[in-house]
């Protein structure tokens, strides 16, 4: 069957199979591609530290569940579910410790391309640019830096949907809650929790939550389609 090994493998282009990988340290990380860019969903057990360390990639991240003490550079902030984005820039230590007793749920995203410049705001943590309802029940939230956005939407149940589009952005998203039928050119994947696609730039997509409840995603565009210093509106 030819045919379908060729089908097969253009889709693992935007829906790449998650790779596992396991630390000493006891965290576990589930690790996307395409490209430049790494999308990583790390499970850190109770009491773990991840030790300071640095590369030439710039990293952003949040937490999906628990609480994480982060550290970038000489800063540190306890980071709680979707409130707020750390980036670490290309070359600037950062690590991370579970104080809690609860496993901790984050999502981070490591990318280098020579010809972006990896900015972050003075102490390293991104905040909320604006929310706003795009359609009734489809509440959006954006953090915006000058290379990225991020927005957390959620699709509302029994078929609400985003309607097939493209853009210049490349846009790359993680399913966080519920699930929902993403379609990218012509290849469809069921998301679930930590399910990742990978959209370049002009491909054509779309999605469909068919669940009876909400659906939550962290979607990336890059460049951001907001310039956080000219408050544009939506
Ligand atoms: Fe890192
Ligand atoms: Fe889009």
């Amino acid at each position: 069957m030819k045919n379908d090994n060729v089908l097969k493998d253009k889709s693992e282009l935007y829906f790449p199979k998650a790779e596992l990988k396991e630390w000493e340290n006891g965290v576990r990380q589930y690790c996307t591609r395409r490209n430049d860019t790494e999308v990583l969903i790390s499970y850190v057990p109770p009491g773990v530290v991840v030790d300071m360390h640095q590369h030439k990639e710039a990293q952003l991240g949040m937490v999906i569940s628990g609480e994480l003490m982060m550290r970038v550079g000489d800063v540190e902030r306890i980071l709680t579910p979707l409130d707020a984005a750390y980036i670490a820039p290309p070359n600037i230590p950062h690590g991370a410790s579970n104080l809690s007793d609860k496993e901790v749920i984050a999502v981070d995203v490591k990318r280098y391309k020579t010809e972006e410049n990896y900015t972050a705001p003075e102490d390293y943590f991104l905040e909320v640019f604006k929310k706003k309802d795009l359609l009734p029940g489809m509440e959006v939230t954006f953090f915006v830096e000058d290379w990225i956005e991020v927005m957390l939407a959620d699709i509302p149940g029994n078929g609400g949907e985003m309607p097939e589009h493209r853009h210049r952005n490349e846009q790359i998203g993680i399913c966080i809650s519920g699930g929902y039928e993403m379609t990218i050119e012509e290849y469809t994947k069921t998301m679930e929790f930590g399910t990742t696609y990978f959209c370049e730039a002009k491909e054509t997509h779309s999605a469909i939550n068919n669940l009876d409840h909400n659906t939550r995603s962290i979607n990336l565009f890059l460049p951001p389609r907001y310039n956080k210093k000219k408050q544009r509106k939506l």
